[in-house]
C-alpha cells in the first residue's frame, strides 16, 4: 500500500516537467547522501521521484562502495554509478562523487594486508567497519589512486557531476613500522642535522639526545617538539594521501568539477589550512549530536570552515533530526532543521546536504536520522525538508554570487591549539572554547566576523583578534607588527607569544617579539583555581581559570587585578598601546562573558565599525552576504517564541513576496531573507 504522503508527492511531480540540468545548479543547493548500491536498480526512480518532490538538487554518491566499484582486484564496474547518475540528471539532481577511500574491500586488505592501519596498540586494524586502510602505505595509496583514476575517467567529463569529495573525514592513521621510519626521515628532511633537532627540542633534558635518526620516537607523548612535529607529520601524509587522489583527479576531469572533501569542524589530528590548499572548496559534517543547535558555537564552526580557503563552503553532511552515535540521540525540535540550515547559509554555507536520504536495512548506523523510512516513504521531517527547498530554490537568485564579508578577523592557529592541548596547565583551559569567548560577544555585537589562519591576508580587517597565539613564529610576529604599524588594532589573548614554532619557550617574556610594540610583558602566568576580581576601563568582573601578572613599560593599563593570590594584586591584568598608525592590546586574563562584551564594544568602538544589521532580540540571528551591488540578511528566529524585529531600513522579503516594512514578525524557530 502506498503511503499517503508519497502518493501526494507524485501527484506533485505529475504538474512538473522533468527537469532538466541546462541551466546548471542552482545557488543553494539541498543534498542528500544517496547509496544506490544498496538497493534494487528498479527502486531508484522512486528514490529520484521524492526527491525531486522535496527540491532535492544534490546527491554525494560512492563514497563507500568500493566493493561495487572494483568487485575483484582489477575488475572495474562502473556502469551502475553512471546509470545512477544519468537517472538522477533526469530528476533535475547533480552529482558529486566520492572516492571510496574510507572503506576498502574485503579482497583487497584479505590479500595484501599491509595497506591495513596498526592501531597505536600495534594491533592491525580489521575488515569490517571502516577506515580500516592506512593513509601512509604506499600499496595502499597505490589502489586508492587506481580507483580514483577509474572514476575520473570516466564522470569526469560528466555533465551531471559538479564535483569531487576525496575519502571520507580523514583522520584513521596507522602507527607501523613503515611510518615511524617515514616519520624519522621527515624529520631528517626538515632538520638536516641531528644538532639541529637535539638543539631546538632541548634533548639534553633527561637525555633525549639522539645521535641516529632511528633512535627517534614517534609521538604524541614525548618531548613538546616532537609532539608538534608529529601533528605536522601527519598534516603531511594525510596531505600526500589527498594528493595522489586529487593528481588523479584532475588528470581526467573537467575544470568546472571542484574537488573537496569532507572536514569535521574543530577536529584537529591535522592542520586544515595544509590540506584544504590544494581544493577547490571547504566542506563540513555538521552534527548536533545530544541537545540542540548551540548557534553561537555552531555559527564560529561554518566561519572556521569558511576561513579554511576565504570563500563559502559547503555542509556536505548534516543531521536530518538526530544522530545515532550520542549519548542521547534525541531529535531536533521541529523548524529546528530548518533554522539550522538557514543559519549555515547565513555563514556562507552554498549547499546543505542530508546524511542519509534512506537507511541502510543493515549495517552499523540502522538508528540514524533519514527522510525515508525503512518501507521507503517519508518520515515526518521530510516535509520541512522539502519547505528548505522550496525557499533554497526561492532565495537562489537574490543569493547567488553572495558571501559573508567581515572587518573583524579571529585568529586560530593549529599549532597554538596543540601546543596548549599537549601542556594545558589548568585542565579546563580549552583553546576553543577561548575562542569562543572573544567570538561570541564579536558576533553579537557585530553580526559579522572571519575565523582566519594566522598566515590570512590581514590588511582588510580593522581589527584582528588572536586569543591564544601560543606559537608565534618570528615570521608571523613580523606580520603583525606590519598589520599594526598600517593601522590595524591588533588584539592578543592570553598565553600568546610563548613559544618558537618548535613549541620551545620564547626566550622573551611573552608575547615574545611583540615586547617593543606593546611597551609591555608579562612577568609571571597563574593557572587559578580561583576567580580573580578585575576592574578598571571595561568596568569591574572576574578573571578565571587563567591571569598573567602584566607590566607596563610605557602601555597603558586598561584592567587590574584586585584582591587576589598576593602575586596579582594591584597588577595590571590588560595593556594598550598606540604603536605605528595602529594600536596593539594585550588581555592576559581569561575574562568573564561580562567583561568581554565590555572589552569588544570598547574594541569596535575604537575601531568605528557597526553591526550588519542592528540590533535584534536575544536568540535571532542574522547574518549579512554581500556580493557586487547585493546585500542580503538571513535571519533566523532560534527561539520558541515570536520575534519582532525592527528593520535597519525598509527591506524587501525574498521568501514571501513581501514589499518594503518597517518591521517584521518572526513565528517560533521562523526564518527570513531581506534584501
Ligand atoms: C619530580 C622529579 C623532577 C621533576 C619534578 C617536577 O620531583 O624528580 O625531575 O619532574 O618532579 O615535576
Ligand atoms: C559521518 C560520516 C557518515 C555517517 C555520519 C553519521 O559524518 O561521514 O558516513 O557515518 O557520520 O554518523
Amino acid at each position: 500500500m502506498l503511503h499517503k504522503h508519497l502518493i501526494a508527492c507524485l501527484a506533485l511531480l505529475c504538474a512538473f516537467p522533468i527537469a532538466s540540468l541546462a541551466a546548471g545548479p542552482p545557488p543553494i543547493l539541498l543534498g542528500a547522501a544517496w547509496y544506490p548500491e544498496q538497493w534494487p536498480e528498479s527502486r531508484w526512480p522512486d528514490d529520484l521521484k521524492l526527491m525531486e518532490a522535496a527540491h532535492i538538487h544534490l546527491v554525494r554518491v560512492g563514497e563507500f562502495a568500493w566493493s561495487r566499484l572494483e568487485p575483484q582486484e582489477g575488475q572495474f564496474d562502473l556502469d551502475w554509478l553512471d546509470r545512477a547518475i544519468a537517472l538522477a540528471a533526469r530528476h533535475g539532481i547533480w552529482v558529486v562523487v566520492g572516492t571510496p577511500s574510507a572503506a576498502p574491500p574485503a579482497w583487497l586488505t584479505q590479500k595484501y594486508p599491509d595497506t591495513l592501519r596498526t592501531e597505536q596498540d600495534g594491533r592491525r586494524a580489521k575488515h569490517g567497519n571502516r577506515q580500516q586502510g592506512s593513509p601512509t602505505s604506499v600499496f595502499y595509496r597505490e589502489f586508492c589512486r587506481r580507483i580514483a583514476d577509474q572514476m575520473a575517467r570516466r564522470f569526469g567529463h560528466n555533465p551531471n557531476v559538479i564535483g569531487w569529495q576525496i575519502d571520507n573525514e580523514y583522520g584513521a592513521f596507522s602507527w607501523d613500522d613503515d611510518t615511524h621510519r617515514q616519520f624519522q626521515d621527515w624529520l631528517r628532511e626538515r632538520y638536516g642535522t641531528l644538532d639541529s633537532l637535539n638543539q631546538h627540542w632541548t634533548t639534553e633534558y633527561w637525555s633525549q639526545t639522539y645521535n641516529d635518526w632511528s633512535q627517534i620516537p614517534m609521538g604524541p607523548g614525548g618531548n613538546p617538539g616532537l609532539n608538534l612535529e608529529f601533528k605536522r607529520f601527519v598534516t603531511a601524509s594525510i596531505r600526500d594521501f589527498q594528493h595522489i587522489q586529487v593528481q588523479a583527479i584532475r588528470a581526467a576531469s573537467d575544470e568546472r568539477q571542484f574537488v573537496t572533501s569532507n572536514f569535521m569542524g574543530w577536529y584537529d589530528a591535522f592542520d586544515h589550512y595544509a590540506l584544504t590548499a590544494e581544493l577547490d572548496l571547504a566542506s563540513w559534517d555538521d552534527y548536533v549530536g545530544t541537545g540542540h543547535l548551540d548557534v553561537l558555537r555552531n555559527g564560529m564552526t561554518h566561519d572556521l570552515t569558511r576561513g579554511f580557503k576565504r570563500k563559502n563552503f559547503w555542509v556536505m553532511e548534516t543531521q536530518p533530526g538526530f544522530v545515532n552515535w550520542a549519548p542521547v540521540n534525541n531529535a531536533l525540535d521541529r523548524g529546528e532543521v530548518r533554522a539550522m540550515a538557514w543559519h549555515a547559509v547565513g555563514h556562507g554555507a552554498d549547499a546543505v546536504s542530508y546524511w542519509q536520504w534512506r537507511s541502510a536495512l543493515n549495517g552499523q548506523e540502522e538508528y540514524h536520522g533519514t527522510l525515508l523510512g525503512p518501507d521507503g516513504t517519508p518520515v515526518p521531517l521530510y516535509g520541512e525538508v522539502a519547505q528548505i527547498g522550496r525557499e533554497f530554490e526561492q532565495a537562489g537568485p537574490a543569493m547567488a554570487g553572495t558571501s559573508p564579508v567581515a572587518d573583524v578577523a579571529i585568529l586560530q592557529s593549529y599549532d597554538s591549539r596543540w601546543a596548549i592541548n599537549g601542556q594545558r596547565h589548568n585542565q579546563n583551559f580549552d583553546p576553543v572554547a577561548l575562542l569562543l569567548s572573544y567570538y561570541k560577544p564579536v558576533r553579537e555585537i557585530l553580526q559579522q566576523v572571519d575565523v582566519v589562519s594566522p598566515d590570512a591576508p590581514l590588511a582588510a580587517y580593522r581589527l584582528v583578534i588572536a586569543p591564544g597565539l601560543n606559537v608565534l613564529p618570528d615570521d608571523t610576529a613580523q606580520r603583525l607588527i606590519d598589520y599594526v604599524n598600517a593601522g590595524g588594532h591588533l588584539v592578543l589573548g592570553p598565553r600568546s607569544g610563548m613559544k618558537d614554532t618548535y613549541n620551545a619557550l620564547q626566550t622573551a617574556r611573552q608575547p615574545g617579539p611583540l615586547v617593543p610594540l606593546l611597551g609591555g610583558r608579562v612577568e609571571q602566568y597563574y593557572a587559578l583555581n580561583e576567580e580573580a576580581p578585575v576592574s578598571g576601563t571595561w568596568g569591574s568582573g572576574k578573571a578565571r581559570l587563567w591571569a598573567e601578572q602584566l607590566k607596563s613599560d610605557g602601555a597603558e593599563v586598561l584592567l587590574t587585578y584586585g584582591e587576589s593570590n598576593g602575586w596579582l594584586d594591584g597588577q595590571p591584568a590588560v595593556l594598550s598601546r598606540k604603536a605605528g598608525k595602529g594600536r596593539i592590546t594585550y588581555i592576559g586574563a581569561w575574562l568573564d562573558d561580562t567583561l568581554m562584551r565590555a572589552a569588544t564594544q570598547w574594541m569596535i568602538g575604537l575601531s568605528g565599525l557597526q553591526p550588519a544589521f542592528g540590533p535584534v532580540p536575544e536568540g535571532v540571528e542574522v547574518s549579512r552576504r554581500v556580493g557586487g551591488s547585493k546585500v542580503v540578511f538571513v535571519l533566523v528566529n532560534h527561539t520558541k517564541s515570536p520575534q519582532h524585529v525592527a528593520l535597519p531600513r525598509p527591506m524587501q522579503s525574498v521568501l514571501h513576496d513581501g514589499a518594503a516594512a518597517s518591521a517584521l514578525d518572526l513565528p517560533p524557530r521562523g526564518v527570513e531573507v531581506l534584501r
